[in-house]
């Protein structure tokens, strides 16, 4: 779906879809420069980031593989917990890999710094990490993110993997919710 779609539920489109394509294939250059000829490992976090994952993925100009962790995190709410719990593990061993992993969001970076001490403890090469959106004003824990596609400001999004209560991840937009579709 796209905006035009959403009816009465969009209150304003925050980044089109062109503009998330121009900037993630300029993500996988910045990416590839960094680990061509390297055992790259791509780790995707479900379900938010497999939009993101398909299509920077793609846009590397060579093959890399893709895993998949999920974890638990926000429920279907807007606030992050903190608590994080794992419901998907890595199929891969990632002894010696250059693990990137792949997000849709860094909100509080609770999740996230979670999740990446969890990698850094299973020995790989490196864990580096490339996100869509960033919400500066929300981090509680200062997390090094080498890629950022979009700093945004700090209210709930939808769309383009990012759901509310598992809603509107297909919308191919970044946008935010009219008030009434929380009450
Ligand atoms: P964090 O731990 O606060 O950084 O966020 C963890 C997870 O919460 C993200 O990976 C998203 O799945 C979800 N999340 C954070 N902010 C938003 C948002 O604005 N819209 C939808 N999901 C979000």
């Amino acid at each position: 779906m796209d905006a035009a779609h959403m009816g009465a539920d969009l209150e304003k489109v925050l980044i089109t879809e062109e503009e998330i394509h121009a900037r993630l294939d300029e993500l996988a250059t910045e990416i590839w420069a960094e680990y061509e000829g390297k055992d790259l490992l791509l780790v995707g976090v479900l379900k938010g980031a497999v939009m993101v994952m398909a299509d920077l993925s793609r846009a590397l100009p060579g093959t890399a593989p893709v895993d998949w962790m999920a974890v638990s995190s926000y429920g279907s709410g807007t606030k992050s917990s903190g608590v994080v719990r794992i419901l998907k593990d890595l199929d891969t061993d990632i002894t010696g890999k250059h693990v990137l992993i792949v997000e849709d969001i860094v909100d509080s970076g609770l999740t996230l710094s979670w999740i990446k001490a969890n990698l850094e403890s299973r020995s790989p090469a490196s864990v580096e990490i490339c996100t869509l959106l960033r919400k500066p004003e929300a981090a509680k824990v200062e997390i090094d993110v080498k890629w950022v596609g979009f700093d945004i400001a700090n209210e709930f999004v939808v769309g383009y993997g990012l759901d509310y209560a598992e809603n509107y991840r297909n919308l191919r937009e970044v946008g935010t919710l009219a008030p009434h579709v929380y009450a």
